[in-house]
């Protein structure tokens, strides 16, 4: 029997029973047939009459925990009066230079917190989500914008890992020593509480390519200048002023800093965001009846594949960073100038290795959070998961007409490199038709439902009493 995590890496061919009870087993096969059944297990597994669902249930039992897929941990409790200005301040564009976008304009709860569309249109666009359109120098932002699940467990924010806090409690994050000790003392859910500072510093996203205001006018790296500047506005709001001293007790507002309101966004995502009530959580925590049969069948695949080899620990990712031979289209987040070219974590590091390398992604609700890849590259779930078999072929023959129009004629010819470096878990992996749908199937199992709508999140109005997208 060869469920080891040992037996399956060195493994070139992955290859796939369909007899009930060895649904998933992975077999080493030398690498002919990818499809031809395992008939030495499948025969003495099917012989010893396992082929019930109780048998499935103790298979996937055992292979969720020989593959390290643990329970989220508890999220930790947060102050009611800081969730509630977190969350008027994520839906307040009077935190962007021309109080035109918020954080929630790209992380819309219609959409399940991203937007809809392979890659966000910026400050200066008109209207949100799929409509969203270029207006106003506004621009397209180089990747998909994430789903805010479960944050507090997720050391490493961004998809190329630049917001990051370590085991030892320090952070690394763009602003280097920007970022104060007076600052960090302040974040209370580590990198989720950080990552709030960045996008306010960002042009494109939400300072504003253009226009004339106390925000656009700072250089841009001036991040102290432009946080106090925000600080500035909110402090003209008396609903603000009465927010933040209610959720910071015994501080005045004058001594509070920027990172007093991201450690409020980020309190907002965790208290409303943490999604630990998924069928597969149900299972986890010893209901055997949460899963449906398919489900488990793919969730024997998933745990024998290659799969949880990467999508593993609490929240399905190892928090680390791999290449997986995705396409690359947009503007691109390159180091370079005039390069359309995304380079991941080689971005953060600089290191070769890291080249085209991207965290993997967390998996819980993923039904619900297309477009896939970090520059949304599949509109379709199982699009991506096929993706995986033969992924340089696939990647070769990459279809991008199922792409915003805005993006035709951006795809970069970037193949080469990209599959130079793609991670060698990948070599040789072929995944069969009916196993991908198996995949996907399982993937629905990873829905909690209050995921399913989340439009009960959007207020009835902002404290700036601006306009807000909904
Ligand atoms: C213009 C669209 C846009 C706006 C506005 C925006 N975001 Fe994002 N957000 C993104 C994109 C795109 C990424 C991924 C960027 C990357 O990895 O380089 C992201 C990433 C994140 C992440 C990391 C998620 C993960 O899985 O690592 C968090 C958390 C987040 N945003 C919260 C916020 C908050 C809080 C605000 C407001 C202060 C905000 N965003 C404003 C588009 C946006
Ligand atoms: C080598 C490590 C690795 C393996 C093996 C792997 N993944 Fe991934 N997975 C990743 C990384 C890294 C990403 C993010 C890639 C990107 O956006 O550039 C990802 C992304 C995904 C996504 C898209 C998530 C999103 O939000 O866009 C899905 C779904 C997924 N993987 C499922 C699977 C399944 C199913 C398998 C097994 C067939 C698998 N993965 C095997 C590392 C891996």
């Amino acid at each position: 029997m060869n469920w080891t995590t040992d037996g399956v890496l060195t493994r070139r061919i992955i290859q796939v029973a369909t007899v009930a009870v060895a649904a998933a087993t992975i077999q080493g096969c030398g690498g002919d047939s990818p499809t031809a059944p395992s008939s030495a297990i499948a025969a003495s597994r099917a012989g010893a009459s396992l082929s019930t669902r109780h048998a499935l249930v103790e298979q996937v039992r055992a292979l969720a925990a020989q593959r390290g897929i643990v329970p989220l941990p508890p999220a930790p409790y947060v102050r009611p009066a800081l969730a509630r200005l977190g969350h008027d301040l994520a839906f307040d564009k009077v935190i962007s230079g021309n109080r035109d976008i918020a954080c929630m304009t790209c992380h819309l709860p219609e959409y399940a917190t991203g937007d809809g569309r392979s890659l966000p249109i910026g400050a200066g666009g008109r209207g949100f989500g799929p409509a969203r359109t270029l207006a106003r120098g506004a621009a397209i932002i180089p990747r998909n914008a994430p789903p805010l699940f479960n944050l507090y467990a997720m050391p490493a924010l961004f998809l190329d890992g630049r917001v990051a806090r370590d085991a030892d409690g320090s952070y690394h994050t763009p602003a280097g020593a920007q970022l104060t000790p007076a600052m960090t003392r302040v974040l209370e859910f580590g990198a989720a509480s950080a990552q709030g500072l960045f996008p306010p510093l960002s042009r494109a996203e939400m300072r504003g390519p253009v226009g004339d205001n106390d925000l656009t006018r700072l250089p841009d790296t001036a991040d102290q200048a432009i946080w106090a500047a925000i600080m500035r506005r909110l402090g003209r709001i008396p609903r603000y002023r009465e927010l933040f001293e209610r959720a910071y007790p015994g501080t005045p507002f004058n001594r509070l800093n920027f990172a007093h309101a991201t450690n409020a966004i980020a309190g907002f995502l965790v208290s409303n965001m943490t999604f630990d009530r998924t069928p597969w959580d149900r299972f986890l925590a010893g209901d055997d009846n949460a899963l449906s049969t398919d489900q488990l069948r793919g969730a024997a695949s998933f745990l024998s594949l290659k799969c949880s080899i990467c999508h593993t620990g609490s929240t399905f990712s190892d928090n680390k960073f791999h290449d997986v031979a995705l396409a690359q289209f947009g503007p691109g987040e390159g180091v370079l100038p005039n390069v359309h070219d995304d380079f991941g974590r080689y971005n953060v590091t600089g290191k070769p290795s890291d080249l085209y390398a991207f965290r993997t992604s967390p998996l819980r609700n993923i039904e619900l959070t297309g477009p896939y890849g970090h520059a949304g590259e599949f509109k379709k779930l199982r699009d991506f998961i096929a993706h995986y078999s033969n992924s340089d072929v696939a990647l070769r023959t990459y279809n991008p007409q199922q792409i915003d129009p805005l993006l035709f004629g951006t795809l970069i010819d970037n193949t080469d490199a990209v599959l130079a470096a793609r991670d060698t878990l990948l070599n040789g992996v072929v995944i069969p038709d009916s196993t991908i749908d198996r995949l996907t199937t399982y993937m629905t199992a990873l829905t909690d439902p209050r995921a399913r709508d989340l439009r009960r999140l959007v207020p009835d109005r902002v404290p700036s009493g601006l306009p807000f997208d909904r």
